[in-house]
């Protein structure tokens, strides 16, 4: 596979964009189609300086970068990675500093303009757009963009629900331009929050729009579930890639001295299992929630216990870096004799990538069932 391009030619300007984790041989460019698009009409526009811009889900930073030039921006985005990456291409790029916002967070008032790139989730869209009617004037205009065959019927539905007015542009680059206005007659007040039970548990889960498997439990985690260790001895335990923190409150159940850490790249995912673990576990001062990308900066050899049910891709392109990535770190945090316990469909081979990074002898099979297989990995 080729190295992807990391210059941004465009309107006589030149951007240099990577990814993060930045990885050598990258096939993946930083941008889109999408973001050459948005950024030409908007060039078009030839709208004056200085204006306050808010951008959200921004992928790896490109329409920050390209707009933070002339103007005030901020970046809304439910992803630490895509933050950290717009804030590397800021430096990089020597543009001016930006602001950057969690998707959970306020809209700023007096916004001029506002860019989206329309999340593949749905409940994250209707949250965003109902917070931009809440706040936005009826003139500001907002020009969102997605490749043509994702915008369906039903997602012009939630603009003209949940914001206002809705107009298409014609397709360029398989890529087409949504723009609309903050006039929907009335305010359509939207929950955040959607809470179901767990089956067999004594729990219930909620979930914020972007948590992963926000509508009802994950089959790997429903698996998971019968198969997570009680050890006394056990002190610490890293949820890795935590989601809702379905296997944090279990853990906390069955491992009342351990502390435990959930960590994942959304922060919608992170405020859910604070809220969980808050409702199912009594005393909460055990519990840590960080917004981090795998286990970087994480302390080596500081660790009994590793859990992680792996993500496998990164917005729209499927991957089995992360994966890696997690294991490598898993096993650089765990202690002598630490455990790694990692469930997978049963195609992705996890049994030999564990077997290559812990050795074959070390890494055992706890439970498999059609689907899925559960491995633990001893350092
Ligand atoms: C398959 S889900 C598992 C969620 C939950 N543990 C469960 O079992 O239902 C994988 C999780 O990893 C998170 N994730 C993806 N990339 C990550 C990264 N680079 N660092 C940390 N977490 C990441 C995703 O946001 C997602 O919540």
């Amino acid at each position: 596979m080729s190295e992807a391009n990391t210059q941004l030619s465009l309107l006589q300007r030149e951007l240099t964009l990577f990814r993060f984790p930045k990885r050598s041989k990258e096939a993946l460019q930083a941008w889109d189609a999408g973001d050459e698009y948005i950024i030409r009409y908007v060039e078009e526009l030839n709208l004056p300086d200085n204006l306050n811009i808010l951008i959200l889900n921004d992928n790896f930073g490109a329409l920050s970068c390209w707009f933070s030039e002339k103007n005030h921006v901020t970046m809304m985005s439910d992803s630490f990675i895509s933050h950290q990456a717009t804030l590397n291409n800021i430096d990089l790029n020597q543009t001016k500093s930006i602001q950057f916002l969690n998707a959970l967070d306020n809209i700023p008032e007096d916004v001029d303009l506002v860019l989206i790139q329309i999340p593949k989730n749905n409940r994250l869209l209707t949250w965003q757009l109902s917070q931009l009617r809440a706040r936005l004037t009826k003139e500001c205009p907002v020009i969102a963009v997605n490749k043509a065959k994702e915008i369906h019927t039903s997602t012009l539905t939630i603009f003209e629900k949940h914001l206002g007015e809705t107009k298409t542009s014609l397709a360029w680059k398989k890529h087409r331009l949504v723009f609309c206005q903050a006039n929907s007659q009335q305010i359509n007040s939207v929950d955040p929050i959607t809470e179901w039970a767990v089956d067999d548990e004594d729990f219930s889960l909620k979930n914020y729009p972007n948590t992963y498997s926000g509508e009802s439990l994950d089959l790997g985690a429903r698996f998971m579930l019968k198969h997570l260790p009680s050890n006394p001895s056990v002190k610490n335990i890293i949820d890795l890639g935590c989601g809702n923190g379905v296997l944090s409150v279990k853990l906390a159940q069955l491992n009342p001295q351990a502390e435990i850490t959930c960590v994942d790249e959304s922060f919608m995912a992170l405020a859910s299992s604070k809220l969980n673990i808050k409702s199912a576990i009594a005393e909460s001062n055990r519990f840590n929630f960080i917004a981090n990308n795998c286990l970087d900066g994480f302390s080596q050899e500081s660790v009994d216990l590793v859990v992680c049910n792996p993500p496998f891709h990164q917005n729209n392109a499927i991957t089995d870096h992360i994966a890696w990535q997690m294991f490598c770190d898993a096993k650089q945090v765990l202690r002598n004799n630490g455990k790694l316990i990692v469930i997978g469909n049963r195609h992705l081979g996890y049994d030999d990538k564990l077997s290559r990074l812990f050795t074959r002898s070390k890494v055992d099979k706890i439970a498999s069932n059609s689907k899925f297989v559960i491995l633990q990995a001893t350092k």
